[in-house]
């Protein structure tokens, strides 16, 4: 299940301008920050593949990357970036609730969670969507190499990470898969492509 290839392929704007070779794909989701261009890098033991940045807003377009020449990893554009203007916020809505709802070859949603911090509003409203809308979802809980902060609520990783899980036990009828992950210590990276090519049936 390791990555022995990984290249960029394209930047698109619509589900429409996303490849049509057919290839199976896994699209990394979550708030802006929480560590989606990071994870790719760790998942493909490159540093900048994906572009990362301290400033949140960093990915602005549906990023296809071609992983062993067999299938996609996503790198998706984050939500709840307060500072973004309100119609790009919008627009960030559409195009990838669009994309979610359209791409056939889409075979599961990673859904990014932050784990040093306690739940957000807006991560339980998004798992509620994709719940609702029935995309099939896997849980990564990010930056798990932090240390509790007071300010940060003082609970583990681990804690945030089941708080969160019962929150939204309700949206789904079977709890979705989750996985406990750094980019820092590459913590999971091994889990996540293992599960990955189980979901892909090779
Ligand atoms: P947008 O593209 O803006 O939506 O953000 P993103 O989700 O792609 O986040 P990105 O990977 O750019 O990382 C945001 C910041 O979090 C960077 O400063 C990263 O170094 C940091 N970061 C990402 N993953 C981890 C992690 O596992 N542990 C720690 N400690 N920091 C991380
Ligand atoms: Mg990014």
């Amino acid at each position: 299940s390791q990555v022995v290839n990984a290249e960029f392929v394209k930047s698109s704007v619509r589900t429409a301008d996303c490849p049509s070779d057919g290839l199976p794909e896994f699209a990394l989701v979550g708030r802006s920050n929480v560590g989606k261009s990071s994870l790719l890098n760790s998942l493909v033991r490159r540093k900048k593949l994906a572009l990362t940045s301290k400033k949140p807003g960093k990915t602005q377009c549906i990023n296809h990357f071609r992983i062993n020449d067999k299938w996609y990893l996503v790198d998706l554009p984050g939500y709840g970036y307060a500072a973004a203007p309100h119609e790009s916020r919008l627009n960030w809505e559409e195009f990838t609730k669009d994309y979610f709802l359209k791409r056939e070859t889409l075979v599961s949603v990673f859904l990014l969670i932050d784990a040093s911090i306690p739940a957000k509003k807006i991560d339980l409203d998004y798992a509620s969507w994709l719940g609702q809308n029935q995309i099939p979802m896997t849980i990564i809980f990010t930056k798990c190499d932090k240390r509790k902060k007071k300010k940060n609520g003082g609970r583990r990783p681990e804690e945030n990470a089941e708080t969160f899980q019962s929150l939204i036990s309700e949206f789904f009828e079977s709890t979705p898969p989750w996985i406990m992950t750094s980019s820092i210590t590459n913590m999971g990276r091994d889990e996540i492509l293992l599960h990955m090519s189980q979901l892909r049936n090779y």
